[in-house]
């Protein structure tokens, strides 16, 4: 699918299930080389994102496939220390397999995962918090080396709350000897996700989802089944089509407890949302409510892999809304295509963009750069008068199983081109 064609002013009606989630399934897949024997993800996201880590896996000597509904990973033929180039600077998630693999093979050899639109994506906070656990590190031709005779647990005092850096800490910690106490943790379900499914294969670790995790390592893990959540930003961008485009819709599996923020927002917008066991149900308004003010926070603030997509809604509200984005320094890339369908964006620098609500949006052939950026768009569509064509569409498919698919279960007119 390299480019989609939405015929946008059709409100949205019906009900589609969402998808395990990308954010959590990449670091357990990670996790599942600690165990030994096989692990079987259940609702794993048939992604880009994932597919490319099935590659690296397989590139280290395990075994992945699909079997039935589920993922099956056993990690015993493990033997190469080495992960290829092209995945890694392709995917900033391959980087939460340095901590499992110090933790497994003691060694590690990588390609600095470097930068991407959204950001210089630094790796300061992982080289320092593993760096306390005993890690070596050292640099030869532009290629990272982590090398740790035996890990330790620490105490490590993480000055932000980073979601991989957290997530490296529990792999190695879960290996090391000793008990490592990780404090300034971030808490995004996606950490909570993780250590269920170490739990689950028989680590022990308390705190998770608090800012103080405790890890007791030195326990040998054993494969487990375990069942990928749903996938929470995904559920926001179909909540946003609907606020933005119109209609009312159920989110089926949608994790509404992981997604209060979201729903606040959405509700500022004007929209109706309840959350009952069978998902989220979302009324939109007749046209999006402006609000003052959408900031991006680390969990269980607003998240910063929505703001893009709020941002095509607050494009064609009824007035003016300040989107800030406090986590990545370069995440308003977006602005320029949606200033192609007819927004009216003011970027003041790295930090805020006003919206100045418009009446409609109008179709345009529009470029996705990255992932969140590329939904947008294709929000924006749905949202427009006339025709848009969203380019570049293997960025989505990174994040997204089949978008096509699921904006046509709400009703939405959209082909893949
Ligand atoms: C994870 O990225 C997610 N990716 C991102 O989702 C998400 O936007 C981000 O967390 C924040 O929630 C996955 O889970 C695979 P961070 P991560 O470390 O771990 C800075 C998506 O669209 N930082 O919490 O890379 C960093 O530059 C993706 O699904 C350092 O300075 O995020 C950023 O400004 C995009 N030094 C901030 O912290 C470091 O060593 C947040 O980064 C690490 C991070």
């Amino acid at each position: 699918m390299d480019s989609i064609r939405i015929q946008g002013g059709v409100a949205l009606q019906g009900k589609v299930r969402i998808q395990g989630s990308k954010n959590a399934a990449l670091p357990i897949l990670a996790a599942a080389l600690l165990a030994e024997g096989q692990s079987v993800l259940e609702n794993c996201p048939r992604i880009a994102d994932v597919y490319a880590m099935i590659s690296l896996l397989k590139d280290l000597g395990c075994s992945v496939n699909w079997q039935g509904k589920g993922l099956c990973i056993d990690a015993s033929g493990l033997c190469c220390r080495e992960m290829g180039s092209e995945a890694v600077r392709g995917m900033r998630s391959s980087l939460c397999l340095l901590g499992a693999l110090v933790g497994r093979c003691g060694q590690v050899v990588m390609e600095h995962p470097g930068g991407c639109v959204i950001g210089q994506r630094p790796i300061d906070l992982h080289l320092e918090a593993l760096g306390q656990m005993g890690v070596v590190f050292s640099e030869e031709d532009g290629r990272l080396l982590a090398s740790a005779d035996r890990l330790r647990g620490a105490r490590i005092l993480l000055p932000f709350p980073s979601v991989g850096a957290t997530e490296n800490v529990i792999l190695a910690a879960v290996l090391a000897e000793g008990e490592t106490l990780l404090e300034g943790a971030a808490k995004e379900p996606e950490i909570g996700a993780l250590c269920r499914y170490l739990k689950a294969c028989g680590a022990q670790i308390t705190g998770e989802g608090t800012g103080q995790i405790c890890i007791r390592g030195g326990r040998s893990l054993k494969g487990t089944e375990f069942f990928v959540p749903a996938d929470r930003i995904v559920a926001g961008t179909y909540l946003f089509a609907c606020v933005g485009a119109g209609g009312s819709v159920l989110l089926e599996e949608a994790p509404w407890q992981e997604m209060e923020a979201v729903l606040r927002t959405a509700e500022d917008m004007g929209a109706k949302v309840w959350a009952s066991r069978e998902g989220v149900y979302v009324q939109a308004p007749a046209r999006p409510g402006a609000v003052e003010c959408i900031c991006t926070a680390p969990y269980p603030g607003f998240p910063t892999d929505l703001q893009s997509v709020a941002l095509a809604v607050a494009a064609a509200a009824d007035g003016d809304t300040l989107i800030r984005e406090t986590i990545f320094e370069d995440r308003f890339r977006v602005a320029e295509e949606l200033g192609r369908m007819g927004a009216r964006l003011e970027v003041q620098g790295p930090e805020s963009v006003l919206a100045r609500g418009v009446e409609h949006l109008k179709g345009a052939r529009v470029e996705a750069r990255e992932l969140r950026g590329g939904a947008a768009l294709a929000v924006a569509g749905l949202m427009a008068r006339g025709e848009t064509t969203v380019t570049q569409c293997k960025y989505i498919e990174r994040g997204y199983e089949n978008l096509c698919r699921d904006f046509r279960e709400l009703g939405a007119r959209v082909t893949s081109a």
